[in-house]
Order: structure tokens, then sequence, then C-alpha cells
């Protein structure tokens, strides 16, 4: 295994392995390795010909008054790791290497990156997907491994693969977690001892949560209470954030009477009791419904259905009362966007429906 420093002497290595036919599997951290980073490292290195890991505290996705400063760091441990764990090669930068003095390009999200950590680091995702960018550019793999405790960075990582068209797949990992739960975490290291004890909580608090989802609680505010009870329950404890949200729009999920759902007003598209429906309502019956529908809150305390009126019906046919909602906030004429753009694509749509939602789209783009 080789340490490298240069963006040079990496492109150069997975150019060779690229031109001999070889798959290249990436891992990108900040160092100061754990059993959590090992396992991607494990994982890329079985699904992969050749492993590339990048060490690189990246200064900016730190504000100002965050741990850059103090983040651990101990190369030598980390070779170690990486070399046991099947890693050809380490890219370590400085950060001149990176940033040049100029440097003055960034990459920033829209939506995904606004709520959950991103409220309290307003800067933190514009440096996570700059810098993961520019390592993809530089390292060119074939797949990229992201651990599932950072659920939203993965997230973040897989949207902005997928609207900047970059061609790597994005592989997320199982949270590796200490014996008593605790996810495993390279700042794990900045707790005392009486920190590091009350750390437990979360996971505890969570299995409270996950149980009642088992037990059959769909009620998003009273499973979020069970959490920041337990939560609370320890001293040390400050909570950021509990929500529950759907795991790849990162948008709230919740769990809402059918009843209070109202259509579309003028939605172009007829739901007709076919064939199809009848299937729907089979799977309904025996899955659920897996896909959540959009809805938007109105004034009235109802809601009023954006995406989904074909499984709201399924839902009604199958006697069910309650179905899982993203729930958006939207003007009227983001309303009418959203509400055509998600139908469109249908096979079954008539050409006349068709041409009506055309019709509303434009007159609400006029709006904008
Ligand atoms: O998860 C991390 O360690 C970092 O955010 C990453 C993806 C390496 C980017 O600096």
């Amino acid at each position: 295994m080789r340490v490298v420093e240069r963006i040079n002497d990496v492109r150069s290595t997975v150019k060779e392995w690229k031109s001999q036919g070889l798959k290249v599997g990436f891992v990108p951290t900040m160092g100061y390795l754990h059993e959590g980073h090992e396992s991607l490292i494990k994982k890329a290195s079985e699904e992969n010909d050749k492993v590339v890991v990048s060490i690189f505290v990246n200064p900016i996705q730190f504000g100002p008054k965050e741990d850059l400063a103090s983040y651990p760091r101990d190369l030598k441990r980390d070779s170690e790791i990486c070399e046991r764990a099947g890693a050809n090669l380490i890219f370590h930068p400085e950060n001149e290497e990176m940033y040049f003095n100029d440097f003055s390009t960034f990459v920033d999200m829209n939506g995904l990156t606004n709520g959950l950590c991103g409220k309290s680091r307003p800067i933190h995702f514009r440096g996570v997907c700059t810098v993961v960018s520019k390592l993809f550019n530089i390292v060119a793999p074939d797949r990229a491994y992201f651990g599932e405790k950072d659920a939203q960075q993965l997230a973040v990582v897989k949207r902005m693969v997928r609207d900047l068209n970059i061609d790597v797949e994005i592989v997320g990992c199982p949270i590796v977690r200490e014996e008593d739960g605790l996810a495993k975490s390279s700042r794990n290291t900045y707790l005392s001892e009486e920190e590091r004890a009350a750390a437990t909580i979360l996971n505890k608090s969570l299995m409270l949560g996950k149980e009642e989802i088992q037990n059959g609680q769909r009620n998003s505010a009273s499973i979020i209470k069970i959490i920041e009870d337990s939560i609370k329950s320890e001293k040390l404890a400050r909570i950021d954030y509990v929500e529950i949200v759907d795991s790849s729009s990162l948008e709230k999920v919740e769990e809402i009477n059918i009843s209070s759902i109202k259509d579309f007003p003028n939605h172009p598209f007829k739901v007709i009791n076919d064939e199809k429906m009848q299937e729907m309502v089979k799977s309904v019956k025996e899955y659920g419904v897996i896909l959540p529908v959009i809805v938007r809150p109105k004034e009235d305390g109802t809601y009023e259905m954006i995406s989904g009126h074909r499984r709201k019906r399924a839902c009604e046919l199958a006697g069910i009362k309650q179905i899982r909602c993203i729930v958006k906030d939207l003007t009227d004429d983001e309303a009418t966007i959203l509400m055509v753009d998600s139908n469109i694509q249908r096979e079954e749509i008539l050409p006349s429906e068709k041409a009506f939602a055309y019709k509303l789209k434009l007159e609400a783009m006029k709006h904008q």
C-alpha cells in the first residue's frame, strides 16, 4: 500500500489500474479511523479490484466555532488500519494541494442541506459537497463508500451525484457500534468518562422509537415525543433535533388520516377503478403504501393531495384509514407544477389529460 500527497500521483495510479480493466473503490475520510471506516474499506475491497482511501481534514466544512484545529489526527495508525482492511492507496494531501489561495468555486445544494444538521451547521454541506466532488474528480472511482451514521451526508452525496451526473455508484454502509450501542465516531475521543457513559442515551432512545414503530405506532409526533423524553432523562444530553424524515428526500414523513386529505383542485388525471387499481389494492393490503404520497397542509388543518391520488384511492378500497405522507409547504403554483411533474410520466395517461396538465403547468410557471 502506498501513501501519496499529490493529486497527479493518484491520477496516474488510478489511470494505470483502469487501463488494466480494474474496478476502483473509494473511501473518503477525515482520518482518525475506527471500525466504522474499517468496515467501509473492507466492503470496498470485497467489491472492487483496488481501493483508494483519502485522509483529509477538509477545512471548508468546519464552521468558525467548530473543531477544525482540534480534530484528531494519527496517520501512522490510520495507515495500519487501511492496510489491514485491504486499501491499496492512501491519498493524504496538504490543504495547499486541495485549495489554491484564490479558490472560489463551490458546490452548493438547496433544500436537502437546509434542515437537520444543516440548520446548526450552515456551511457544512457546501464544504462536504465541494470536497467530495473534487475527490471524485481526482480519484474517478467506480464506487464510493459512505457510512449510514451520517445519514444526511449520504442523502446529500447521492443527490449531488445524481444532479451533477457524476459517474460513480454511491454505496451506503451500516453503522458500526460500540458494545453498549454508541455509534463509533472519531469525535467520541472528545468525551469525558461521564459524557461517554451519558452518550449511550442516544441509541437507547432511538431503540425505544424503533420498538414503538414495531408495535404499530405510525404517528410521527408520538414517536418523536418518546425519543425526546428519553433523551431529556439524561442530564448531560442536549437535543439539537429529533425528526422523522424520508431517507432520500429528507422531508418530514407523517401518517395522516385519509379522510383529512382532499383531492387537488382541477386534478387533470382521472383515478380509474381498473385492473391496475385492483392490483394496487392487493399490494397495499399486503405491504402497505411503500412510497409515501406528497401532500401540502391547508390553513383549516386538512391537507391537499399533490402526488398520490391513486394510492389514496387504493387505501380507501382496501379499508386502510391512514397513509404515509411527505408534507411539503408549497404555494399554489409550486403545488401545481409538482402535481403535474410527478404524474406526467405515467404510461396510462390520456393525451387529453396530458394536454390539460401541461396547460396548468404553463399557467403556474408564468406566475413564477
Ligand atoms: O464523513 C466525512 O468524514 C467527511 O465529511 C468526508 C465525506 C470525508 C468529506 O470531508
